[in-house]
């Protein structure tokens, strides 16, 4: 336990790690004892306080369609899964939600959906155009997959800030073991640097215990993100989906999910890093949990209810026979239990406006 606390006091300080060390964190997150474990929450946890104090952010989760070109084989709403009740919002239901979520305080609106070509550049760029009118102090992230430059670009003038596009992994053989052949890892690097280029605040992230994940794959995500230095980084549990391919796989557990927080919340103390739905889905209090780990987001779900049983990557989604606004005070409820609060704020990354002046 020695080594594993020298190098996490080694990151905490600033240095860059070597591979080796990033492998030895990553394999001692089976052996770490009671005690060190506890060390690295309230560690992470400290480094959390002094960026961003007690407050917790709040984004906005609008789930605006569930139809997806893609296959991976991790998630419930891949093509081949012909049991999912499709569906689209429009733009004036999603104007509706948005304006919801705003009289509810939230202050970034995240568009979500699954790759679906229905939705052209225009129509984005209206809907992004539409929140921000309305909304001016209001944040936008798009998390709508792979597009090109161009694309992006357009979203970008639009008004959109943010972009989430989790890498998934960033081992290649681990890549293929996910995602069927159409898909690359490299196009998902590009499209990444694309987005950091034309100056969005990026989220990257993956999932943990997903079926083939060896500790050479997180170690070459953490390495990766060292590397792109993302805004955002979103992880969560790998959760089974009963029709897809993985729908026997094992699902991934409360204890590494929060180890892997509190590594990312060392590594990287400015990071928007979400305790995300997924955590909250495998533990009742997995969400509070993650906080004390070294989340500082939560993202409820701003989607009309009749909806939301219908947008499930993985089996057993919670939340999703709740209001908006029964989520948003239950969120408060939970993260005063815990000693935190959550604020009104658009929640920008702590460094984003001193990157934006050079
Ligand atoms: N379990 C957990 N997370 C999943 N995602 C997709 N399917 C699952 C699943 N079965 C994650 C992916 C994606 C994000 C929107 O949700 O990482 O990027
Ligand atoms: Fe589509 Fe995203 Fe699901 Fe892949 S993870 S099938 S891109 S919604
Ligand atoms: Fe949705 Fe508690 S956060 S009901």
């Amino acid at each position: 336990m020695e080594k594993l606390k020298s190098i996490i006091l080694k990151i905490k300080n600033g240095e860059r790690p070597e591979r080796e060390e990033l492998l030895y964190i990553v394999s001692a997150r089976r052996t770490v004892t009671k005690e060190v474990r506890e060390w690295m929450y309230s560690l992470a946890r400290e480094r959390a306080v002094g960026v961003y104090g007690h407050d917790i952010y709040l984004r906005g989760l609008i789930e605006f369609t569930n139809y997806c070109r893609n296959n991976c084989y991790y998630c419930g709403l891949r093509r081949d899964n012909r049991t999912v009740n499709r569906y689209r919002l429009t733009r004036e239901q999603i104007l509706d939600c948005a304006d919801k979520g705003y009289e509810l305080n939230f202050r970034t609106i995240v568009l979500q959906g699954g790759e679906d070509p229905a939705y052209s550049d225009d129509d984005i760029c209206s809907i992004v155009r539409g929140i921000k009118e309305r909304h001016p102090d209001c944040a936008v992230t798009l998390s709508i997959g792979e597009k090109s430059r161009e694309s992006y670009q357009k979203y970008f003038d639009a008004g959109a800030d943010r972009y989430l596009l989790r890498h998934e992994t960033a081992n290649a053989a681990h890549y293929r073991r996910l995602h069927p052949s159409e898909l690359s890892m490299e196009n998902r690097m590009r499209c990444l640097l694309d987005l950091r280029d034309i100056g969005f605040q990026i989220g990257a992230g993956f999932m943990v215990g997903s079926p083939g994940q060896t500790d050479e794959c997180y170690a070459d995500d953490l390495a990766y993100l060292l590397e792109l230095q993302p805004h955002m980084i979103g992880i969560g549990p790998f959760i089974p989906h009963h029709e897809t391919p993985f729908r026997d796989e094992a699902a991934g557990t409360l204890e590494d999910t929060l180890y892997f927080l509190a590594v990312l919340r060392i590594m990287f103390p400015e990071v928007l890093l979400p305790a995300t739905t997924a955590l909250g889905t495998i533990h009742p209090r997995g969400r509070e949990m993650g906080v004390l780990a070294g989340a500082n987001v939560i993202m409820p779900n701003l989607s009309p209810t009749s909806v939301r049983k219908d947008y499930l990557l993985y089996d057993g989604k919670i939340c999703t026979g709740d209001e908006a606004a029964e989520c948003r005070y239950c969120m408060e409820r939970r993260m005063e239990s815990i000693g935190y609060k959550v604020v009104t704020s658009r929640g920008d990354h702590a460094g984003f406006e001193a990157e934006r002046r050079v």
